[in-house]
């Protein structure tokens, strides 16, 4: 068993938490920003593969006390690399610094380099070299009040970038995101989703995922775990197997989004060819005052309305938020709304009873996710 901490946006914890014990991770314990757990190999390979709400898995490979770059350098150095890596291996280091006496992640990180590569040239005459597109080994260096963690980073490249989304547009919700808020909805795949302000898709598309039972990491190419020395082929092309064997074919219920907006519309057909749904998820352009439930089952309305966050703009989409109460209390019986805005005074004009209201970070911002009464 190895001890792993996966990381997630602020206010996902739980449903990160929730997504590892069912892949079978031991001793989860939420913290802030994150999970720890417990784990063998074939189980740190479904994380990566499965997880939605992580942004990456960390294996910690030590701890210490360091107040400055020298001691960092001094604990660094002292570590056994060649346990871990060979001269052969590239190398990259990814550093966050908080409330420390170590100021400059950038610096940070290069004595962690320096004072690995200075390892090895003692050694064995040769130092690995630097990638940090794709490095064999790429590091995480967290510090904290002076406590560092130093751990193997499983990605390398953030979980949340499954590969469907090759153009970043103006304010899509980030995907690790849309499919947390998604989870803590209770929406399980088999009762029908809506997004009538889907602007490029993202609920669409990481609803489907959901629905069809696949794993957010099967279509990524590389992981920088494949790269580390205890890594089994064989295993992770058999959990990989295992995955891909259990994706379905259609969906469950239907899921429908729309947008006024032809362009982002445009942008949302485009997301979901790339993820291999664009056949399954019904995209249209509407405005939300005419989006009608696809079927007679009631399920889930899940929308991420313009936050009107610059001054003045919030009273240009009061009236938005009121149309968008008005037609589902009119013509969406039984459905369950949820509203994810940063804007509490906007959320308040829904002219429907509020029934929940969870916190969640949106990058740097509060937001809420909102829930009515239909
Ligand atoms: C914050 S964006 C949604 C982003 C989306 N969640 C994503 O991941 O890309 C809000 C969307 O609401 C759409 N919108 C604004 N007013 C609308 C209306 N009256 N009817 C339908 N869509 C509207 C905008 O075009 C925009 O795409």
């Amino acid at each position: 068993m190895t001890r792993y901490f996966a990381t997630c946006a602020r206010g996902l914890e739980p449903v990160l938490a929730g997504e590892l014990r069912a892949l079978g991770a031991r001793a989860v314990e939420p913290g802030r920003g994150g999970a720890h757990f417990e784990g063998d190999a074939a189980l740190l390979y479904r994380a990566c593969l499965w997880l939605r709400t992580a942004v990456r898995v960390l294996r910690p490979v030590s701890e210490f006390e360091c107040a400055n770059p020298d001691q960092l350098y001094d604990a660094v150095r002292a570590i056994a690399w060649h346990e871990l890596m060979t001269a052969d291996h590239t190398l990259a280091v990814d550093c966050n610094v908080r409330d420390s006496g170590i100021t400059h992640s950038q610096y940070a990180a290069r004595r962690v380099k320096d004072a690995i590569c200075d390892q090895f040239r003692d050694r064995t005459g040769r130092r690995p070299s630097v990638d940090t597109e794709r490095p064999m080994i790429g590091l995480n260096l967290h510090v904290s009040k002076n406590r560092a963690v130093l751990s193997l980073d499983a990605s390398w490249d953030s979980l949340h970038k499954r590969g469907y989304r090759p153009i970043q547009t103006i304010a899509p919700l980030n995907e690790a995101l849309a499919a947390g808020l998604l989870l803590h909805t209770g929406w399980t795949g088999s009762t029908p989703l809506a997004d009538p302000l889907c602007g490029s898709g993202t609920f669409c598309v990481e609803g489907a995922w959901l629905a069809l039972n696949r794993p957010p990491g099967l279509t990524r190419k590389w992981f920088a775990l494949q790269g580390w020395q205890d890594f089994d082929r064989e295993l992770w092309n058999a959990v990989r197997d295992e995955a891909r064997a259990g994706v379905k074919k259609a969906l469950p219920a239907p899921i429908v989004g729309s947008d006024v907006h032809r362009g982002a519309l445009d942008l949302a057909r485009q997301n979901a060819k790339a993820a291999g749904v664009g056949h399954l998820v019904k995209l249209d352009v509407c405005d939300v005052r005419a989006a009608r439930p696809p079927s007679a089952e009631p399920g889930v309305m899940i929308v991420n309305p313009p936050y009107g966050e610059r001054i003045g703009e919030e009273d240009e989409w009061k009236p938005l938020y009121r149309a968008l109460g008005e037609t589902v209390g009119a013509h969406w019986p039984g459905w369950k709304l949820f509203v994810f805005t940063s804007n509490s005074r906007l959320a308040k004009t829904v002219p429907l009873k509020v029934v929940g209201k969870a916190p969640f970070f949106n990058g740097s911002l509060d937001c809420f996710l909102w829930e009515y009464q239909v």
